[in-house]
């Protein structure tokens, strides 16, 4: 297949306000860090959506914005294209992000006290999200077992009780890659509807699915299931326009949409930034055949990482992901606590890797690699990785 577009081209992202390489000193304290960490791409939007913003830019006038029909359509084929699953207008929110929705969540639907299920390691703002409106995490960790991460759901069961409110779902799960089966959904899916759990289901990473998984929106399987699912999407992972704050978050169910949208309606922000409006609609209408190229990219650095760690790093293993271009790698074999790796990264490699125990419980050991990004600069931060390895082993 001859490709059109081109993701081996570095891009200089320094002095664009980009937090992940203007911002890495003052995460990280050290200076000249490879940065590897946050999840955004070094690669540019879809030349389709750069173009549609480029003509907006030349219109000049940036007043106020509305979502029209166009608007909806996109979402509504995106989504039935992409993940067969057929949405109607009507159930489309708003959000600013996926995160700001989770929030809004748990204002609408929870109580000071009421606990949130988590399923960790995860997502770390999922943490910041529940504690920071003085709701309770419940943990149900994921289980590590041969290289792979499945959920527990037995665990999950017996934990449950009546101040259980919401589940915050991770599907696909960041930071571990999986792809949930519709199996392991129908089978969480139950446990909520017998205990009358809200599902907040962050689908955010839905659209980057490597071969042979397939993403099912959880309230895709059943009606009793999306009659109590909020599912937040976005184009801003797929399409690398996070900048854009611009997200959508699909509830079927007519109470809780009112409810949502109460809260939209207080803090008066359902207006959307005529941006991000825009290039969420043109990244729908015409940014497939630039994902599917993404997609046979980021599966390339996947398999050159691979090989590279198997070859020169075996100390360091991939976890394998089925989707997300953030896996993990697993660094036990270095027996190192969480901010002792950290420090071995930053001061010893040069290299900005999310760390595995921000992510909570079964996180410790492992850290996170973001492979959005052109092979010569995966390449870089691996041989920076490598050479720090070489020390160590001379110790
Ligand atoms: C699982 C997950 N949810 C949400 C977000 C961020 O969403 P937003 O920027 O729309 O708030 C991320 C970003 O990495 C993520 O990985």
């Amino acid at each position: 297949m001859t490709r059109r577009y081109d993701f081996d081209t570095v891009i200089d992202r320094s002095n664009t306000i980009c937090k992940k390489w203007d911002g890495v000193e003052e995460k990280f304290g050290a200076p000249d860090l490879h940065a590897m960490w946050v999840a955004d791409m070094d690669f540019k939007a879809p030349p389709e959506v750069i173009e549609v913003l480029r003509q907006r830019v030349d219109h000049g006038i940036f007043g106020y914005t509305g979502r029209f029909d166009p608007y909806h359509e996109s979402v509504i084929n995106w989504m039935k294209k992409r993940h067969g699953w057929e949405v109607k207008k009507e159930w489309l929110c708003h959000s600013p992000g996926v995160v700001p929705a989770l929030s809004m969540a748990l204002l609408a639907f929870t109580q000071p006290g009421d606990k949130v299920i988590i399923q960790p390691p995860v997502y770390y703002p999922f943490f910041d999200v529940i504690g920071g409106r003085g709701r309770t995490i419940l943990e149900n960790p994921l289980i590590f077992e041969n290289g792979h991460f499945s959920m527990d759901l037995d665990d999950l069961e017996k934990k449950i009780d009546p101040s259980v409110k919401v589940i915050f779902l991770c599907s696909p799960h960041n930071p571990v890659g999986r792809v949930w089966t519709g199996e392991e959904l129908e089978r969480l899916g139950r446990i909520c509807v017998k205990n009358d759990i809200l599902i907040v289901s962050d689908e955010i990473h839905s659209d980057i699915v490597f071969k042979g998984s397939k993403h099912v929106p959880l309230a895709s399987l059943s009606e009793e299931f999306a009659s109590r699912t909020m599912t937040c999407i976005s184009p801003s992972k797929t399409f690398n326009i996070a900048g854009l704050e611009t997200a959508v978050v699909i509830i079927p169910d007519r109470r809780i949409r009112e409810n949502y949208q109460r809260v939209i309606d207080f803090l008066h922000i359902n207006g959307g930034n005529v941006f991000g409006t825009l290039a969420l609609e043109a990244s729908y209408n015409f940014g497939e055949p630039w994902l599917e190229e993404l997609l046979l990219y980021l599966e390339d650095n996947l398999n050159f990482m691979d090989d590279f760690l198997k070859r020169k790093i075996p100390e360091i293993n991939l976890v394998r992901p089925e989707g997300t271009y953030i896996p993990l790698i697993d660094c036990r074999t270095l027996s190192m606590t969480g901010p002792e790796l950290q420090n071995f990264f930053i001061n010893e490699a040069g290299i900005a890797l999310d760390g595995g125990d921000w992510f909570g419980t079964g996180g410790e050991g492992f850290a996170r690699i973001n492979i959005a990004t052109p092979r010569k600069l995966l390449e870089e931060g691996l041989v920076r990785l490598e050479k720090s390895i070489l020390k160590l082993r001379t110790k």
